[in-house]
């Protein structure tokens, strides 16, 4: 008889996915739903990556690369990353199947069970999964709306324990677009020096800041931080590579090592054809890069505006990232379209089974009474979504 794993049964679906599952099965009943689950840039992948992708097909990079890797894109991403105040050397980098890929690999060459990681809330839905698949365990530390849902390094410090082994940051966030200043990573970095924890940063939003603000690299704040830290990033969201899983890790010589041993046992190497466009997208004219940001901060305004103003609902402006974070605690109590919406699920379940409009609840990212919405979406389909959302609010 065949049984489900002790680690298998730590694990539960992405809420993410699963919203968006829910979402299909019900267009596959002749529903339209306005689909704003999934953290997907909707942009086609820029046209000189695909087609670096078909070159390396007809040049036969088709086979398996070193495990780590191939040493082009390893330089390419150290390279990439002088620009960010960081010296990096190749063999510091390790090449995974998407920046989730690259979390699992750094927590597990890093973490034992029982080592106690903090992770500031509201959170990206995979992270206290993959921390307890290592059988660590994450210990969930919220940070609210009026504090920008950014973490003051003084509640950090409150909460580690002799077990404290790691701090999960993750800047700028999923779910919140929250982007931490310089001063406030500074003061994150005292705490995490005075205690001698290390740290896992995830930048896969690095390049999609607004107003003119700058995403900091954790790891270059402080000469005694790299050899701490790992950074987290990939192509996925700048170059809307979402489907090509690449993604990767920076950190100290022996820790990307024992990385890349555990990612030869487990998946060989990442893609070939990949990781050969994925050094396009690193080195080629990054002008795209800019058009697409450029067109989440007008859809950010835009959205954020009429979310709040609707009754029920605050939203702040999110600093980074492409996702609207919002409190809809103004409506729960009531009743819409016959549903009694006691808690964020209710509103998200209603949302979607009666108004149409698939939102990702704020329980999901530890902080019930919100929803999440992407504006990964068309500036059409943003604005049906939104009015088909107030119609379902007012029936
Ligand atoms: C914060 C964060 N980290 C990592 C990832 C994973 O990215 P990838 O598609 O490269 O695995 C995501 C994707 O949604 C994310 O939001």
């Amino acid at each position: 008889m065949l049984r489900v794993s002790r680690l298998a049964s730590l694990v539960v679906p992405s809420a993410t996915l699963a919203a968006a599952a829910r979402a299909k099965q019900l267009q596959t009943q002749g529903i339209k739903i306005h689909d704003f689950s999934l953290g997907e840039p909707d942009f086609p992948t820029p046209e000189p990556i695909r087609e670096s992708g078909r070159r390396a097909i007809e040049a036969g990079k088709t086979k398996y690369t070193p495990a780590s890797g191939t040493m082009e894109l390893r330089t390419a991403v150290a390279n990439l990353y002088k620009g960010l105040g960081l010296t990096v050397a190749p063999d510091q980098v390790l090449i995974s199947n998407g920046a989730k890929h690259s979390l699992h690999n750094a927590m597990a060459a890093t973490l034992n069970p029982g080592d106690e990681v903090l992770i500031p809330t509201p959170y990206w839905v995979s992270y206290s999964d993959l921390v307890s698949m290592t059988g660590a365990v994450p210990v969930l530390l919220p940070a609210s709306l009026e504090e920008g849902f950014r973490l003051p390094a003084e509640r950090l410090e409150k909460a580690i324990t002799p077990r404290t082994k790691m701090v999960l940051l993750n800047s700028p966030s999923n779910p919140t677009g929250a982007v931490y200043t310089k001063a406030e990573l500074e003061s994150i970095a005292k705490v995490v020096l005075a205690h001698d924890l290390s740290v896992i940063s995830d930048e896969i939003y690095e390049r999609l800041v607004y107003d003119g603000s700058q995403s900091t690299c954790f790891a270059s704040i402080h000469p005694d931080l790299p050899a701490r830290t790992i950074t987290i990033s990939g192509v996925s969201k700048t170059y809307s590579m979402t489907g090509w899983r690449i993604g990767w890790a920076i950190g100290p010589k022996p820790i990307v090592a024992a990385m890349g041993n555990i990612q030869s046992q487990e998946t060989s190497c990442p893609s070939s054809i990949s990781q050969a466009a994925a050094v396009t997208a690193i080195t080629m004219d990054q002008s795209c890069v800019e058009e697409m940001r450029v067109e989440f901060q007008t859809r950010r305004d835009h959205v954020c505006a009429r979310i709040n103003k609707i009754a029920g609902m605050r939203c702040p402006v999110p600093g980074g990232a492409f996702y609207a974070f919002f409190d809809v605690k103004g409506c729960l109590g009531r009743e819409i379209a016959g549903r009694k919406i006691v808690t964020d699920q209710d509103f998200c379940d209603g949302a979607l089974n009666e108004g149409h409009v698939c939102l990702v609840p704020g329980s999901a990212f530890g902080a019930a009474g919100h929803a999440r919405l992407s504006f990964a979406a068309g500036m059409k389909e943003l604005d049906a979504g939104l009015d088909a959302l107030e119609k379902w609010l007012e029936s």
